[in-house]
């Protein structure tokens, strides 16, 4: 515990700052969570939600898990968009990848990890699905990094086809889903061009997205 004392005297540090700045801060945040985005994206300790996008506490719900999927049986992610779009009725859903994801790495080159390459067995999934268009990239990091951007686009695609979405927007509940990649060597997120606000929009937008990343740079 004592080791730890550094993490105490920054939290303290981090409080009484906020506290500065607004003193009713912390007492408004504990009535009341109203954000407007749900942020999913890669556990990774160098893409951190809040501060890459800006925002406080209190403006972004977030569920982070490896390589950033959205499994259709992952009770965890799904509990998470339920909670999110039905009660907290976000109006952002934010599918955030990462190029440079270890989880991506992983699953591209066979490696044996342990547990987690069960769960990275989704990514290879995703590759095979797009085998040919990965076979015309012949720089292998360059791979990587297409495998990193199809994957988001990929889960972005989940999203739109699990029930919390559809539902939400069958009754009429405004809800757009993006997909979104960071580049850990700037620190900017780049926009991968699939934005979709209707079930009647999903699979049109999600070709597009594909084809603008099979476009010549
Ligand atoms: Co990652």
């Amino acid at each position: 515990m004592s080791d730890l004392k550094h993490l105490f005297e920054k939290n303290r540090e981090w409080s009484s700052g906020i506290r500065k700045d607004d003193p009713e801060f912390f007492a408004r945040l504990s009535r009341l969570q109203a954000p407007e985005y749900l942020w999913i994206g890669c556990s990774d300790s160098r893409v951190p939600a809040n501060q890459i996008a800006g925002l406080l506490p209190g403006e972004v719900f977030v569920h982070r898990n490896i390589a950033n999927q959205v499994v259709h049986s992952d009770l965890n992610c799904l509990s998470v968009l339920q909670y999110g779009v039905d009660a907290l009725r976000v109006k952002h859903i934010l599918v955030v990848g990462h190029y440079g994801c270890g989880g991506v790495k992983a699953a591209h080159g066979n490696l044996r990890l342990g547990l987690v390459d069960n769960w990275l067995r989704h990514i290879q999934d995703v590759k095979q699905k797009h085998a040919a268009r990965l076979a015309t990239i012949s720089n292998e990091s360059s791979v990587i990094d297409r495998l990193c951007e199809l994957n988001v686009v990929e889960q972005v695609l989940n999203v739109c086809q699990t029930t919390v979405v559809q539902e939400a927007w069958n009754r009429g509940q405004a809800l757009t889903i993006h997909g979104w990649i960071f580049g850990l060597t700037d620190g900017l997120v780049r926009d991968l061009g699939i934005s979709i606000d209707a079930p009647g929009e999903v699979q049109a937008t999600y070709e597009k997205a594909l084809l603008t990343l099979d476009a010549p740079a």
